[in-house]
């Protein structure tokens, strides 16, 4: 059977990759990367528009605030599968079912270790008692949904014979997808490529079931991985917007969509995902968790279509393709002259933002132009590096319980410095003021003197945003309490202002997230 794509071009359906993006789940699931509730509806939003088949929205027994975004995500979502994540344990899989009840298309997917190390050292079972759990949990789920994956942790670590026994008896209990995770990112292409054609040839059932890949960057092997998984015959890729996830990360989602597209001269393999909408992906999940994107990241970093040396910008100069393999249009970067300033207008700041890659409602659009302005007339050259900053900032904040109003330091030789702040929390107004040792510490004291509280700080990092004294600094706060950290980012030409807003943005976090939450367990990676 041959499918028309959304290029009009035929293609076979047995060379279709599904796109299955755990952004929320294992990229969320990071130290660090915490999404707000409204965050994720945003990300889950902007992923289904895009064409992303399936988004695993959260671990739904994880706490309340994971299975509220499970259930909004599934009831809101238009096109794409909405799965929750359960481990091999009733309860689980039961709030799984009930998260996904409302979704146009919902999944359960359920995992359990089969490697010999965390049969032994984790769970202490017998591979036998392990096969039970398998027919049990995933029946389990089939009668509460017809779609189920299930997953066989640590896969690449696991002897050949007796995944071969898991995977047989998933099938046979109704898993409709089998995913084979390098839990740990210990395969290497080709023992993964032929992983998959063994199983696949060894397990009378193997045709009842769509194969998946799900690889972890330990060894930077990824999406490499990934790819070869789909030599050997998966169809369905599980991978993160930016590879943000446990330790070293997952798949980068723009990445295998980019490989999958730009060589199909050795890859008959094709997806649905609106390649031109990645730029924007990847700046929303970056702006969302505060992870910034390295400058040299595949796709979409800073310098991913930068030609600095002589040799490769005369190239492009005089033929694109010299030095440029993919178009920065066809991953939803348009190259723009526009040059930004105190005199650039509404229109100009809205083209501007659709230029890199951003599109905001229109209450954040009117948010992020006033500030445009109010930065412009503090700085005579705005970089597109400021724009981001701005924007990253905006959606950071925008459903932020705690705003700063104003902040006066007092520093130099003699001590102690001193901080006096406003502060505007939940529409009333708090003043305060407070020593440290330092400016940033006395601006940090007077944070908790004006709001308690007993989060740590993890991290804290200065960097400029462009050159030149007059250029931003943008701050990057890490606080951790309850085991859970969170991080985000403030930006401002004076760096005590831009500390204040990157330790407010991530105490907003902390509290948003307490008031949704009752941890109840913690999930697999
Ligand atoms: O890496 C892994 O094994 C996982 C499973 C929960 C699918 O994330
Ligand atoms: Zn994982």
């Amino acid at each position: 059977m041959t499918t028309a794509t959304k290029s009009g071009s035929a293609k076979s359906d047995k060379d279709r990759v599904v796109i299955f993006d755990t952004t929320l789940r294992d990229g969320e699931q990071s130290p660090g990367a915490t999404m707000t509730h409204e965050e994720k509806l945003e990300v889950a939003e902007l992923l289904d528009t895009m064409g992303v088949d399936i988004i695993e929205a959260g671990f739904p027994i994880a706490s309340i605030g994971d299975f509220e975004a499970v259930s909004e995500i599934a009831k809101n979502a238009k096109n794409a599968v909405i799965a929750g994540l359960a481990r091999a344990i009733p309860g689980d899989i039961a709030r799984a079912g009930e998260a996904v009840r409302h979704a146009r298309r919902g999944r359960i997917h359920t995992f359990v270790s089969t490697s010999p190390i965390h049969l032994e050292h984790q769970m202490r079972k017998s591979e036998a008692e392990v096969l039970e759990i398998i027919t049990a949990t995933v029946m389990q789920a089939r009668n509460l949904v017809d779609n189920v994956e299930w997953s066989a942790m640590d896969a690449t670590r696991t002897p050949i014979d007796y995944l071969c026994k898991c995977v047989e008896t998933a099938i046979a209990a109704g898993a409709t997808t089998i995913n084979l995770p390098d839990t740990v990112g210990y395969a290497v292409p080709d023992e993964y490529r032929r992983m998959f054609k063994a199983i696949r040839e060894r397990v009378p059932n193997s045709d009842k079931a769509v194969f998946s890949v799900h690889c972890h960057d330990d060894l930077g092997l990824a999406v490499a991985n990934s790819l070869a998984g789909v030599e050997g015959g998966a169809r369905q890729i599980e991978s993160t917007i930016n590879g943000i996830g446990e330790r070293a990360g997952n798949a980068a989602l723009e990445e295998v969509v980019m490989a999958i597209k730009t060589r199909g001269d050795v890859m008959p393999y094709w997806c649905e995902v609106e390649s031109t909408m990645l730029t924007r992906a990847s700046k929303l999940v970056s702006a969302a968790t505060s992870f910034p994107v390295q400058y040299n990241k595949a796709i979409v970093g800073r310098n991913a279509f930068a030609h600095e040396s002589g040799i490769h910008q005369d190239g492009v100069l005089k033929h694109a393709q010299t030095y440029e393999i993919m178009t920065p249009e066809s991953v939803g970067l348009k190259q723009t002259s526009l040059v930004m300033g105190k005199h650039s207008g509404r229109h100009a700041f809205q083209h501007k933002l659709k230029d890199l890659g951003y599109e905001l409602a229109d209450n954040q659009l009117q948010d992020a132009f006033v500030r445009f302005k109010a930065l412009a007339d503090r700085k005579k050259d705005i970089y597109d590096e400021d724009i981001e900053a701005l924007v990253d900032q905006e959606i950071a904040q925008a459903h932020d319980r705690m705003h700063l109003v104003s902040l006066t330091v007092i520093a130099g030789t003699h001590g102690p410095q001193r901080a006096t702040m406003k502060l505007n929390v939940d529409g009333k107004m708090r003043i305060d003021e407070a020593e440290g040792n330092g400016p940033v510490d006395a601006v940090f004291n007077c944070i908790k003197a004006l709001v308690p509280h007993e989060a740590k700080l993890e991290l804290y990092q200065v960097h400029a945003v462009t050159a030149g004294t007059d250029a931003q600094a943008e701050v990057s706060v890490r606080l951790s309490q309850d085991g859970r950290s969170v991080t985000a980012r403030g930006s401002d030409p004076d760096t005590l202002v831009a500390s204040a807003q990157a330790y407010l943005s991530a105490l907003n976090k902390i509290v948003m997230k307490k008031q949704r939450d009752m941890p109840v367990a913690a999930a697999g990676h």
